[in-house]
């Protein structure tokens, strides 16, 4: 199975799974990165079934939401659909359906070490940006847990933030900080015979 028919299969149990892996302190530290503006515009990309995105909409944002799996998108409006009006977008990581300059802020949580080019989503998640706008990142530091690349399709066992700050920086990005959130992911093997509890950034550039 692919990363793409791993995310189809678990949509509707996806808000399950992420809050076994992590806590909504990973949210607060990526929003409180942006230092984010109520009625501002951003992008959650990669996200998911909405963990970001629910941040977002209660910061008071607009907010256009993009990932490659359909089924995610509509467990996604299923959840938003009394609540909120989200901009719900299909797309690729090296391909994004957002004109240029054209958000103030875009996020994108544990998205990064499932793509096979990340210096390549990094740019062009600048380019979606107006200028001025923000790039924040949360993800993996450096790990040795294989099993994720078998169970959870990832095909980074993380990222040095060496590469990560590099990344920002040849994107054309400024005043870039990666940081600690102060939170681990937290996850096991399928048997239960190996576990996992590896550091989470937060990465931050301005265009
Ligand atoms: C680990 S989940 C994280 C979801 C969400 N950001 C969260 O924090 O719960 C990764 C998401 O990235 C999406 N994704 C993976 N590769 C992608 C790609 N190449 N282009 C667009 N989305 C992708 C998956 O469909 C999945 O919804």
């Amino acid at each position: 199975m692919g990363g793409k028919d791993y995310f189809d299969q678990v949509a509707d149990q996806w808000e399950n799974l992420q809050a076994s892996f992590y806590s909504e302190k990973v949210r607060d530290r990526a929003l409180a990165t942006a230092a984010v503006k109520s009625g501002a515009t951003a992008a959650d990309i990669g996200c998911g079934s909405g963990f970001i995105t629910e941040g977002l909409i209660r910061a008071g944002l607009h907010v256009i939401a993009i990932d490659q799996s359909e089924p995610m998108l509509a467990a996604m409006k299923r959840k938003f659909a009394a609540i909120a009006e989200v901009d719900y977008r299909c797309g690729e990581a090296e391909q994004l359906p957002i004109t240029d300059d054209a958000v103030d802020y875009a996020f994108a949580n544990m998205y990064l070490h499932h793509l096979e080019r990340p210096p390549v989503a990094v740019k062009e998640m600048t380019r979606i940006l107006k200028p001025g706008g923000t790039l924040v990142i949360t993800d993996l530091d450096s790990h040795t847990s294989e099993f994720l690349r078998d169970e959870h399709h990832d095909r980074w066992l993380g990222f040095d933030r060496g590469d990560i700050r590099q990344w920002f920086t040849e994107a054309g990005l400024g005043r870039v900080v990666v940081d600690c959130v102060r939170e681990e992911c937290c996850a096991q093997s399928d048997s239960g015979s190996q576990s996992v509890s590896v550091s989470i950034f937060v990465a931050s550039g301005e265009k």
